[in-house]
């Protein structure tokens, strides 16, 4: 099958600006990127996370802020294009995820969320976009989750965030390969994390952190635009979502109040 990406194999002196970087699969992969030989940037709220999870490595920038401030993404930008010379690969990482009902939303969180998750990312874009347009080349890797694929109770506000960036990843991919550009679209199972671990359900295909950013650097390495991991787990989602709905939503309802 043809390579819908540029297939990113080689890590050494690839420069990586990882946003979420502080914990879970932000972390993990900044890891996972800085043993491949990369300069990684590190990117979240938390600057004291951020140290820890760089350990010192030479190749490391630790670059903290607020992403939904859009001046310090202007900042952190200019502050890593001196640094390194350029952006090769942005991943957005960062979300946050509060477990609700539709009828436990709250207004003004809903708008967090939907602001961290979603609008944070078109800051982001709005940022990185222009310089990598000039030179004709650049990733941008867009953290999903299978919780985009379907309509699912409890994600109220999250998954809706996550959809929108799919369908985001998408319009991107059409709109940038054209120019040069990679997009890549990484949609995770569940991964054991500070942000599963709000769940108060048994999480079916399990990954820890590790294995998962593995499972992303494989992907990225392949070129392939959806990166979806584990694959027991979202083609079997993925069939569902190919469902009907008369069939489909009966069998959600089972899976979720069984
Ligand atoms: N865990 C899973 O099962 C799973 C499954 C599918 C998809 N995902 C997706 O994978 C990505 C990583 O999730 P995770 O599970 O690794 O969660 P996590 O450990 O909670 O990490 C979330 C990251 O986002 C950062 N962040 C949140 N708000 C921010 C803000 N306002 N400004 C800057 N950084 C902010 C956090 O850092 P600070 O708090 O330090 O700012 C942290 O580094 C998310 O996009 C998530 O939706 C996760």
């Amino acid at each position: 099958m043809r390579t819908l990406n540029l297939p990113l194999r080689d890590w050494a002196g690839m420069r990586v600006w990882v946003i979420g970087a502080s914990s879970g699969i932000g972390a993990a992969l900044a890891q996972e990127a800085l043993q491949a030989g990369a300069r990684v940037a590190l990117s979240a709220r938390r600057a004291e996370r951020l140290q820890a999870v760089a350990g010192g490595h030479p190749q490391a920038l630790v670059a903290p802020f607020d992403i939904l401030e859009v001046d310090a993404w202007r900042e952190r930008h200019a502050q890593i294009c001196q640094a390194f010379g350029a952006i090769d690969l942005i991943v957005f990482c960062a979300a946050t995820y509060r477990p609700e009902r539709s009828w436990e939303v709250d207004p003004a969180s809903a708008a967090r969320t939907l602001q961290t998750n979603l609008g944070s990312v078109y800051t982001g874009l709005s940022t990185v976009l222009p310089a990598m347009l000039e030179r004709g080349s650049g990733g941008i890797a867009i953290v999903a989750s299978v919780a985009g694929y379907l309509g699912l109770p409890n994600a109220s506000v999250y998954g809706p965030t996550k959809a929108a960036l799919i369908n985001l990843a998408e319009l991107l991919y059409v709109d940038l390969r054209p120019r040069g550009l990679s997009v890549y679209l990484i949609n995770p199972g569940f991964v054991q994390t500070p942000l599963t671990a709000k769940n108060d359900f048994a999480m079916p295909a399990l990954q820890t952190p590790q294995a998962a950013a593995r499972a992303i650097r494989r992907g990225l390495a392949s070129g392939r635009f959806e990166i979806h991991f584990p694959r027991r787990f979202t083609l079997a989602l993925k069939l569902l979502r190919w469902l009907p709905y008369c069939l489909r939503f009966p069998l959600i309802s089972r899976l979720v109040h069984p």
